[in-house]
């Protein structure tokens, strides 16, 4: 197995036929337990790995075809990512959120709609010549929630890691098709989601880069106008 690229906060390993994702950090179990729950309750709903198991800490998914949603954003496609990820993002926002956080803490229960907790081009697969999305990855935060929070952390990702690619964030939210929230609504969305990781990583190390890191990111947001 081999470490997979853009996995970002934990280790996901993978051979071409099935992914180990073996969760890191405060709250790795429960996280695990989160992905495990969500991932069992979508299969046939949209594309997701398929679940094959989980222990010591570790889920075995199957392995999904496609292209990384980064790679794509960053060689000329940024508009048909975007539009894609809009497109889904309603159709999981459709879904019945009731039904499947059924298995999850009470915390994680109750709100509008499924809330992905990470959604935008960094967790998903496409595929290259139609600009389909393949797979939808990376579920450990759902909850259900409020759709701004979808929304608003799509929306940092592109501002934070793709400035260049700002001016095409219309065609995410028109793929959405409204209501957008306001833009103090998903502002203080994005801040208090900075704050929460800046709070984790000193929990997880407190004089180590991650905390820094997110009270930077959370100063350059708390500067952005719309
Ligand atoms: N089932 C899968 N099929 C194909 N690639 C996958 C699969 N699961 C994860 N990956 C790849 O591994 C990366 C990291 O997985 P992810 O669940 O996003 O972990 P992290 O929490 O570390 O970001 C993904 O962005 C994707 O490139
Ligand atoms: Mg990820």
């Amino acid at each position: 197995m081999q470490p997979l690229r853009h996995s970002y906060t934990n280790r996901t390993l993978g051979d071409g036929a099935t992914v180990v994702k073996c969760y890191q950090g405060p709250g790795a179990l429960i996280r695990l337990q989160n992905e495990h729950a969500v991932l069992s309750a979508l299969q046939g709903q949209v594309p997701v790995p398929p679940v094959l198991g989980y222990e010591d800490g570790c889920l075995t998914m199957g392995f999904l075809s496609g292209i990384h949603g980064q790679e794509l954003l960053e060689s000329g496609h940024g508009a048909g990512v975007l539009r894609a990820c809009g497109t889904m993002l309603r159709l999981i926002h459709q879904l019945d959120a009731r039904e499947i956080t059924a298995a999850l803490p009470a915390r994680a229960r109750g709100g509008q709609v499924l809330v992905h907790g990470d959604y935008g081009p960094q967790n998903v697969l496409l595929d290259a010549a139609t600009l389909q999305i393949t797979g939808i990855l990376d579920w450990e935060w759902a909850h259900s929630g409020d759709p701004v929070e979808d929304l608003a952390w799509c929306e940092w990702i592109i501002r934070m890691h793709h400035p260049g690619q700002v001016r095409l964030l219309s065609a995410f939210f028109d793929a959405y098709g409204g209501p957008t929230p306001p833009w103090p609504d998903r502002q203080a969305f994005m801040l208090d989601r900075c704050r929460s990781l800046r709070d984790l990583c000193r929990q997880q190390e407190p004089a180590g880069p991650g905390g820094a890191q997110w009270a930077h990111r959370l100063a350059v947001t708390r500067a952005w106008q719309e």
